[in-house]
């Protein structure tokens, strides 16, 4: 775990990360945590979230050894506007399971899960020495494919009836991946 970052900001051109504490539960996360639009897609929706569950959520990353939670903050007003998890990180095959959330709509579409994401990507790589991320992402979640593609993720699969996200009971989801080549 000595790996993973601790005081250290991830700094990119307009946005950057650092590992998300207690310090920065506000009621506007929890907001956009409860906002259909941003957890359509997202297994969090199935609760109702509160300053409570937030900080329960934050202080699970704290101590573990195999997950990672980033905040994505916007350099120019230093405002909290999404956030990255690391989770699954198997250290002895160097795999990881990536995911990502905008929570503050109004960024949406701007670039800045593209820049959060690809700077995630690079920290993975040459920070944490991961080989090999992944994400799974429904099938209706267009954006989010567009999003992953654009950083260099490849499409390795689709899983039948993968999650429960849509109108019907189950919806296929499709696996990507993307591996460092220069390991
Ligand atoms: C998915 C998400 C992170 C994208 O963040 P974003 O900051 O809007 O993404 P960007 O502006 O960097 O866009 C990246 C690419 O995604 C695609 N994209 C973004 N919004 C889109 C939309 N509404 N429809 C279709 N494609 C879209 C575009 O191809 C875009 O690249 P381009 O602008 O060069 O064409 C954001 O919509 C979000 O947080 N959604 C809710 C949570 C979620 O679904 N997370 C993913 C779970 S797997």
């Amino acid at each position: 775990m000595e790996r993973l970052l601790k005081e250290e900001n991830i700094i990119g051109k307009r946005v950057f990360l650092r590992r998300l504490t207690l310090a920065d539960i506000s009621q506007t996360y929890v907001d956009w945590l409860n906002d259909s639009e941003v957890n359509h897609f997202l297994d969090i929706k199935h609760t109702r979230q509160t300053l409570a569950t937030v900080s329960a959520y934050i202080q699970s990353y704290e101590q573990a050894k195999d997950r990672l939670l980033l905040g994505v903050f916007d350099i120019a007003s230093n405002e909290h506007i999404g956030n990255i998890t690391f989770s699954w990180i198997d250290w002895l095959h160097d795999t990881g399971v990536i995911g990502i959330a905008i929570g503050n709509k109004a960024y949406w579409g701007k670039g800045y899960g593209s820049e959060a994401l690809s700077l995630s990507v690079e920290f993975a790589f040459n920070k944490l020495k991961l080989h090999r991320l992944e994400a799974g992402i429904s099938t209706l979640n267009v954006p989010s494919q567009r999003l992953f593609e654009k950083v260099g993720f490849r499409q390795e699969g689709r899983l039948k009836d993968r999650g429960k996200f849509g109108p019907t009971k189950y919806v296929d989801g499709f696996m990507y991946g993307i591996v460092n080549t220069s390991d």
